[in-house]
C-alpha cells in the first residue's frame, strides 16, 4: 500500500493547474514520467500514446493559434506542453512489443479496430502519464479545447499520428486554484452485482 504523502501527492493533492510557478521543468524528470506511465497496461502492450513537448517559445506560438480561447493563457504561461497523440500505425510495433504471436494481424487494415484501439489505450497511457508527472512532484493541466484538426495537420502532416488532448505541465500556482469541485460518490458512480 502506497503510503498517505504518496496518496495526498497523486490524487487528495493533486488538481488540474491554470496558474504556474516561475520555475523550469527539468526535461529529466518528463523522461523519468514516461518511463513510468509506459508501464501502465494497454490491450496488446500497443502503446499507441505519442507526445510531443512544447517548450521552447517558438513551438509555443505555433500552437497557439490552435487552442480555445480560454486555453492560451495558462498554455502560453506552462513551462511545457504536452501534445498527447496516438499513432494510428501502432500496430506496426507489436512485432516487437508483444512478440509471442501475430497481434499484427489483428490491426492491419482494419480501421475501426485502430481507431477504438489507438484512442481507448492512447487516453489510457495520458491518465498513467497524468500520475507519473505527479509522480515527479510536476502538477499538469490537461485540456482538450483546442482544434485537433488544425493542429495535426501542422505538427503532423503526412504522419499518422492524432493528437489526442493537451497537458500543460509545471510547478502550479496553488494559491490560485479555485476549490475541489464535488465527485461521485461511490454509490453514485458504481455498483457490486
Ligand atoms: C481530457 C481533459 C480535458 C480537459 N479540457 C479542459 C480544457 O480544455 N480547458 C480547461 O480549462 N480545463 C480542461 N480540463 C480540466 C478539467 O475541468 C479538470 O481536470 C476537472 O474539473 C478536475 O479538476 P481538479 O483536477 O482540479 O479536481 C480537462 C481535463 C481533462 C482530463
Amino acid at each position: 500500500m502506497l503510503n498517505s504523502d504518496a496518496l495526498d501527492l497523486l490524487f487528495h493533492n493533486g488538481r488540474t493547474f491554470s496558474a504556474w510557478q516561475d520555475r523550469d521543468v527539468d526535461i529529466n524528470l518528463l523522461k523519468q514520467a514516461w518511463d513510468l506511465a509506459v508501464l501502465g497496461p494497454t490491450s496488446a502492450n500497443c502503446e499507441p500514446m505519442r507526445v510531443t513537448f512544447i517548450e521552447s517559445a517558438e513551438a509555443k506560438a505555433r500552437l497557439k493559434p490552435y487552442l480555445a480561447e480560454g486555453n492560451v493563457d495558462k498554455t502560453m504561461a506552462a513551462p511545457v506542453t504536452a501534445i498527447v497523440a496516438q499513432d494510428l500505425e501502432f500496430y506496426e510495433k507489436l512485432p516487437d512489443l508483444y512478440p509471442h504471436t501475430d497481434a499484427r494481424s489483428w490491426f492491419a487494415g482494419k480501421e475501426d479496430a485502430i481507431k477504438t484501439t489507438a484512442f481507448r489505450n492512447s487516453s489510457l497511457q495520458a491518465g498513467y502519464f497524468i500520475l507519473a508527472l505527479r509522480a515527479q512532484g510536476l502538477d499538469c493541466g490537461p485540456m482538450s479545447g483546442f482544434d485537433n484538426a488544425k493542429l495535426d495537420a501542422d505538427f503532423f502532416a503526412g504522419t499518422p499520428v492524432k493528437s489526442n488532448f493537451l497537458i500543460n505541465i509545471g510547478y502550479g500556482d496553488r494559491a490560485k486554484l479555485h476549490a475541489r469541485s464535488p465527485r461521485l460518490a461511490f454509490d453514485q458512480g458504481a455498483e457490486i452485482l
